[in-house]
């Protein structure tokens, strides 16, 4: 008797999606939303048809109770049948419409990788206080990221990167408290990061390369102690890099190439084990390279090519346990290169246009 209750229930669970129809009102958004779009190669807007937008529109999908429409999830680049059966990753042109914004359980919004959708976000974004993933990554889009961005307090991923997005980073950014995921690379962003970017504790991954950003690095993103990823490179920083970025637990990746940075590289961010991937290439940064490596370093990347640095290569360097790809060309080094297991795949050009650099792999002193 129990067990037939729990089956009728199962049952009645896996046929709801179907039989509950979205609100009208939603419907009429889905509709205004596609009208304001033209994808002319593989019709995936065919299915958006009939009155109930909960059964099989392509890319949505609704609460399986309440029939409120909870994704839109339209991937251009994507494994979906509809693709390979084409032979071609998506295409779209027109624009984001604002009645989008009338889509008020919304959880998830990914319109990705169309390449010419243009237009600006709808500032009316910010009053989806749902959504949790919020993706508009490889389009072209422009204008600026809204300025109250930090009402959506329940994002989790916000991805626009591969854009034209520009203007500054609002100041309100630094109160989405749940995100994890920020990807704004590759647009047309200027003006500084906040001062108080730290606030942004849940972050593992900030990507940012790509932009015309000035400033310095905040000394509170070394708050951020999820921070796994942090990819700052081609952009206008200045000043020097935090020495307490050396001392994040879980800090893996750090990119800064291509920037006006500089002063020391901090001993802290080499002696730190946990860093394996580590590119200041490119920037003013000058003095010696801190004697700080040990038995733990373990770089997959250690690019620190097209600098000012002076002085010799450490001989702790050659003590690390591994070192994948070492990048010191274009400095002012000098001195024996030093021996060791680290170093004997590594060619000329890792060392190459330094003032007095010798030994193996260039030629003897
Ligand atoms: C939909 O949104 C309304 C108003 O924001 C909210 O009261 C309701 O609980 C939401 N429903 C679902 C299924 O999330
Ligand atoms: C480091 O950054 C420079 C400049 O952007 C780039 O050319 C180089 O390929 C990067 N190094 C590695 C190992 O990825
Ligand atoms: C390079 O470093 C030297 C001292 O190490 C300094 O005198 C010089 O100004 C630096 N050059 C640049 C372009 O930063």
């Amino acid at each position: 008797m129990a067990s037939s209750f729990f089956f009728t229930t199962l049952l009645l669970l896996a046929v709801i999606p179907a039989v509950i129809p979205c609100p009208p009102s939603e419907r009429a958004a889905l509709l205004a939303f596609k009208a304001a779009l033209t994808e002319p190669y593989l019709g995936i807007f065919n299915s958006w048809t009939g009155t109930n937008c909960c059964q099989g529109w392509y890319g949505v999908a609704c609460h399986p109770t309440s029939g409120h429409v909870t994704d839109i999830n339209l991937r251009g680049e994507s494994q979906d049948p509809i693709f390979q059966k084409l032979g071609r990753s998506g295409y779209m042109t027109g624009k984001l419409s604002p009645e989008v914004c009338n889509l008020g359980n919304l959880t998830t919004l990914v319109v990705a990788d169309w390449k010419a959708i243009a237009g600006e976000i709808p500032a009316c974004i910010t009053s989806l206080f749902s959504l949790q993933i919020l993706d508009l990554t490889g389009n072209q889009i422009a204008g600026k990221i809204p300025t109250d961005i930090g009402n959506l307090q329940n994002i989790v991923v916000l991805s626009l990167s591969d854009n034209k997005i520009s203007r500054e980073i609002p100041s309100s950014l630094v109160n989405l408290v749940r995100l994890m995921h920020l990807d704004l690379s590759n647009n047309q962003l200027a003006g500084e990061l906040p001062y108080n970017f730290g606030k942004l504790t849940m972050l593992s991954r900030v990507l940012l390369s790509g932009n015309q950003l000035t400033g310095s690095i905040p000394k509170s993103v070394a708050k951020m102690n999820r921070l796994a990823d942090l990819d700052i490179s081609s952009n206008r920083l200045t000043g020097l890099i935090p020495t307490e970025l050396g001392k994040m637990k879980v800090l893996s990746t750090l990119k800064l190439d291509c920037n006006s940075m500089m002063g020391q590289v901090p001993s802290t961010l080499l002696s730190n084990t946990g860093m394996g991937i580590l590119n200041l290439s490119r920037n003013g940064f000058s003095g010696t390279i801190p004697d700080v490596f040990c038995a733990n370093s373990y770089f997959m990347v250690l690019d620190l090519s097209f600098n000012n640095l002076s002085g010799r290569i450490p001989n702790s360097l050659s003590a690390s346990k591994f070192m994948g790809h070492l990048d010191l060309s274009y400095n002012h080094l000098c001195g024996t290169i030093p021996i060791g297991t680290p170093f004997d795949h590594l060619d000329a050009a890792s060392f190459s246009n330094n003032d007095c650099l010798c030994g193996n792999p260039l030629k003897a002193c």
